[in-house]
């Protein structure tokens, strides 16, 4: 019958189409699977054919639509497997790259690691420790025993219900933490962050950071605590700078001492950094109370220590000309932004 010749015709066509381009696939589509194809057609031609034939023709026709099909699909993924090749070969690798943001270190941290830097090429080496404590560490062991009128000093935060544990106060703690584990000589610093619940302001906050430092061997002096302390001021604030030493109180170094460093800023002249005084103070400090070696199972007859704690945050709100301790803890991008060209070393 003339239409079952038709559908091996175009069958044939189908097998035998030369598709080159997406275009000529397209065409192929319309003429072989569109809504208006020749297929169609001769489905409409069913009409003319005798019932008991009916059933091969309809199965003849969707036989040359599958082959339809199948090419269609088989060449379309062709054509878009190789539309991305051709993405990948048109890349251009001469184009700059996207560039990414960097972060910068914050000013604590550049500070202090500032501070190691000076003190380890005089052989300090650096020793951390937890931030919580317990009440010896950070205290009793201190000479500062339960019912010394020194704990007032500094406003404790301690853990749930327990006044035994403590977020520590200062870096000290981590002096006693060494000298339990290391006999002298001792030559340690330890930078780290330090709580006291005092109400935050412009001046003060309830979190900073201190960098403590310790060193105890035989006949150690007060002699040897200043040529350190004079070494560092000279290193860290330019090589004019000079120290001044004011009698102080800790309950865990005697005697005692603070330490003011000729302004970096003006030279002396007054300005606002130093309230027109010419001095900033940097750093309290004194010879390690025998009493605190002996808690510590050293030998203070024969041993003798000085040790000294800054205050990182001052020095940096005074080294960059800082006016609100609070955006030292606040991560406002823009601000730290502002030190991502200050390299250290
Ligand atoms: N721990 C003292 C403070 O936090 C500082 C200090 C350290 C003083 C070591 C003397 C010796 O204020």
């Amino acid at each position: 019958m003339e239409v079952f010749d038709k559908a091996s015709q175009l069958l044939e066509e189908i097998k035998n189409t030369e598709i080159s381009s997406p275009e000529s696939l397209e065409q192929f589509r319309i003429k072989f699977l569109g809504s208006k194809s020749i297929l169609k057609d001769l489905f409409g031609e069913i009409k003319s054919v005798p019932n008991e034939l009916k059933k091969e023709f309809g199965q003849r026709i969707n036989a040359v639509k599958q082959a339809a099909e199948e090419k269609f699909q088989l060449l379309k993924e062709q054509f878009e497997s190789q539309t991305q090749q051709s993405d990948v070969s048109e890349l251009d690798l001469t184009r700059p790259g996207y560039s990414h943001a960097i972060g910068s270190r914050h000013p604590v941290r550049l500070v202090m690691e500032e501070m190691v830097e000076i003190f380890k090429r005089i052989g300090f080496v650096v020793e951390e420790d937890r931030e919580i404590e317990d009440d010896w560490h950070n205290f009793s062991a201190l000479n500062l025993p339960e019912d010394h009128p020194a704990r007032d000093m500094q406003d404790t935060f301690y853990i749930s219900l327990d006044p035994a544990t403590v977020l520590r106060t200062h870096t000290s703690s981590v002096q006693v933490r060494v000298m339990d584990r290391q006999k002298p000589p001792i030559r340690i610093l330890s930078p780290g962050k330090v709580f006291r619940n005092e109400t935050i302001s412009a001046r003060s906050h309830c979190f900073f950071h201190q960098v403590e430092g310790l060193y105890v061997d035989e006949n150690v002096s007060f002699a040897d605590l200043l040529q350190t302390l004079q070494f560092f001021a000279a290193e860290f604030f330019g090589s004019d700078t000079k120290i001044k030493v004011r009698p102080s109180y800790f309950p865990f170094t005697e005697p005692s001492a603070e330490v003011d460093v000729s302004c970096f800023l003006c030279h002396g002249e007054g300005c606002n950094v130093c309230k027109h005084t010419g001095w900033v103070e940097i750093l309290g400090c004194g010879m390690v109370d025998p009493k605190v070696l002996e808690n510590c199972k050293i030998d203070s007859k024969r041993y003798s220590g000085f040790a000294f704690g800054v205050g990182v945050e001052r020095i940096a709100l005074m080294k960059y000309g800082i006016k609100d301790i609070r955006v030292l803890s606040e991560n406002d991008v823009r601000f730290l932004s502002h030190f991502k060209s200050v390299v250290v070393g």
